[in-house]
């Protein structure tokens, strides 16, 4: 998960596919806040968190730290909101790039600029509206914008959720609704990657 505009379901996009995985997969977080080691309640100095059978959780701070990763066939990583040595580390061992976004123009300017930077590292960059109300004039024709970008996958939007604060830092998605929603827009997706 990439985009330099904070705020835009990353780390909600890293824990929704870490949760509906079915092989065995490992969530890195990778950024300096650790809200996936929050959301998951591991201790701050622990490295490695088994979350349940076949959900693994590492942090790494820097480059080296991605090797941990290698022996799983699942890697769901979470970064932070700059291009550091880190993201273009991640993104050039990645083979997908997925970019969240929100309706928001300079959300779709760092998508943009995202995109830019990340493009010769990867094959494959998608880009996944989030936190999309689609009763809002606004989000149809910024949803425009975004379909105009040339050459980039685009996923099914997720919707704007007014509860999804209450799947926060408990270590559970008890909110079936958001994962229906990114069930469905990662459907034909995972049909890819699997
Ligand atoms: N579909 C949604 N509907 C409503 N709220 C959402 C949705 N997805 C995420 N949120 C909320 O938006 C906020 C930001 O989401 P999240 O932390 O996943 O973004 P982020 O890109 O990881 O941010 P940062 O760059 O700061 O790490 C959180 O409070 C989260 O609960
Ligand atoms: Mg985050």
């Amino acid at each position: 998960m990439i985009n330099t505009k904070g705020g835009v379901g990353k780390t909600t996009t890293a824990i929704c596919m870490a949760e509906l995985s079915r092989g065995r997969t490992v969530l890195v977080d990778a950024t300096q806040d650790k809200n996936l080691k929050a959301y998951y309640q591991v201790p701050p100095k622990k490295r490695k968190h088994k979350i349940r059978e076949n959900l693994d959780l590492i942090s790494i701070s820097s480059s080296p730290g991605l090797r941990s990763a290698l022996p799983y066939p699942f890697v769901i990583i979470d970064t932070q909101p700059f291009l550091n040595e880190l993201t273009f580390h991640i993104a050039k061992n990645s083979d997908i790039i997925i970019i969240p976004c929100i309706y928001d123009l300079w959300a779709i300017e760092s998508a943009k600029i995202c995109i830019e930077a990340l493009s010769r590292y990867s094959q494959r960059i998608c880009l996944l509206p989030t936190k999309y109300r689609w009763y809002w004039k606004k989000h149809h024709q910024r949803f425009g914008v975004m379909r105009e970008m040339i050459g980039i996958e685009m996923l099914e939007p997720i919707p704007f959720i007014r509860s999804v604060e209450n799947i926060s830092f408990d270590g559970t998605i008890s909110n079936t609704n958001i994962l229906k929603y990114y069930r469905k827009s990662l459907e034909g997706f995972y049909e890819t990657i699997l």
